[in-house]
């Protein structure tokens, strides 16, 4: 197979600009399209990749741009809670209506896409619903899910974080309608909480920004702030560093014998489960023993509510698993990094960002 001509929209974002990596440097052309290239860095001057900073809300040239592609895939999205809550109309708006153009796009041009949707459509799990029977709750049975056959449990409506789940399984819904009744090739990914260097900005860089919970807890170890706990820290998630994600991403770029055809794949790590309290405890020692200076106070753990850690309209996901068995068995892919090196690694880099900044703003002031 020759290079791909690779549209990636989304790109210049914490997935995207990994993936644009490997991309170029498996020898593809790429075309880059998002509203920030800051995380792209150096790749930005690389041959083989043309920048366009887009915002797919107004008018663009985006039939002309799948045209010309071989492959799409479409990255972009509100994907943080606290945008959930705030801006629910605007995540409906961008995560499904927008969303739902560049597919139909790609099925006018006859071109395979690439869909990112979320782990957040399983919502949460039987064992967490308050008339729930289950003679083992705590079995992982029943928070491992399948792509092709575990059920959907989404709260109320009034329960709003739920609207980025909705937005993204009607898309799911959407794509895989028109794959049955137009032939559409599409591949749907469900990623499970990826981490590594680049996720979101650290809050005290962007008072305004909401991001997920790594950078959350890095801002605080890095400020002495408390390391906050929304109810209790007992939600689990299962990690998953983003050069595994990027080894099967790229794996469903290639498609290999046509394997990832109208599929949807989870792509997760299921060894790497953790409470968020766990979460915390892991990153404080970590920090205390490779990143603290002597003798400074250690930032606390401590307790919120949802509502007061977010607004009114929060819900979560008590824990997720992924089933990874059809990535194992049609893509030959397995998750290698293991959770204490992931957020060992994945905080040394961002140390070093923080510092490498602070130091750059001190010699500016001086
Ligand atoms: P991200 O926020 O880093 O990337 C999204 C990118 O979309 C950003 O670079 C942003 O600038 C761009 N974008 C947003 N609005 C835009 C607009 N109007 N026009 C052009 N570009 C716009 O998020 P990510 O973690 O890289 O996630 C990528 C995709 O994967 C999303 O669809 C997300 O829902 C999905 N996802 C990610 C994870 C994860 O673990 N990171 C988990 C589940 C789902
Ligand atoms: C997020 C988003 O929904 C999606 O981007 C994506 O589907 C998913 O991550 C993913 O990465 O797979 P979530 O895991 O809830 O979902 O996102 P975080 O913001 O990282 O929150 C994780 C947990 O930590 C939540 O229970 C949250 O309440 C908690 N949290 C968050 C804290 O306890 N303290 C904080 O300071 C921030």
């Amino acid at each position: 197979m020759g290079p791909l001509r690779v549209l990636n929209l989304g790109a210049g974002g914490f997935i995207g600009s990994h993936l644009t990596q490997r991309l170029l440097a498996e020898g593809h052309i790429v075309t880059a399209v998002d509203l920030y290239s800051d995380k792209l860095g150096e790749n930005l001057e690389h041959p083989r990749l043309t920048f366009l900073r887009q915002d797919i809300r107004g008018d663009w040239n985006l039939d002309e741009l799948v045209e010309g592609s071989d492959l799409v895939i479409d990255l972009i999205a509100h994907a943080n809670p606290g945008l959930y809550i705030r801006i629910p109309l605007d995540v409906f708006r961008l995560n499904f209506l927008e969303n739902l153009k560049i597919a139909e796009a790609c099925v006018r041009h006859g071109k395979h896409l690439i869909q990112f949707s979320t782990c957040e459509v399983y919502g949460r799990t039987a064992a967490s619903l308050p008339h729930a029977a289950l003679a083992n709750p705590e079995d992982p049975i029943h928070a491992t899910f399948a792509e092709d056959s575990s059920e959907f449990i989404l709260g109320p409506v009034n329960k709003h974080r739920w609207i980025y789940s909705s937005a993204k399984q009607l898309l799911e819904r959407v794509v895989h309608a028109y794959g049955l009744q137009e032939g559409f090739h599409y591949t749907i990914i469900r990623p499970f909480n990826f981490l590594g260097p680049k996720i979101d900005f650290l809050p005290s860089d962007n008072q305004d920004g909401v991001p997920r919970v790594f950078s959350f807890f890095m801002d605080a170890l890095l400020t002495g702030a408390p390391l906050q706990l929304v109810n209790g820290g007992h939600q689990r998630r299962c990690y998953t560093h983003i050069e595994d994600a990027v080894e099967c991403i790229y794996r469903i770029v290639i498609n290999a014998g046509g394997v990832c055809d109208r599929e949807i794949f989870n792509i997760g790590s299921p060894y790497n489960e953790v409470s968020i309290r766990q979460m915390a405890e892991i990153m404080r020692e970590i920090y205390a023993r490779r990143f603290a200076t002597p003798g400074d106070p250690l930032s606390e753990i401590v307790e919120l509510g949802g509502d007061e850690f977010y607004g009114s309209g929060y819900d979560d996901s008590d824990r997720r698993i992924p089933d990874i068995t059809k990535a194992r068995t049609l893509l030959g892919w397995e998750p290698r990094w293991r959770v204490q090196e992931l957020l060992e690694s994945t905080m040394e880099y961002h140390v070093d960002e923080f510092r490498r900044k602070r130091d750059a703003l001190s010699v500016r002031v001086s």
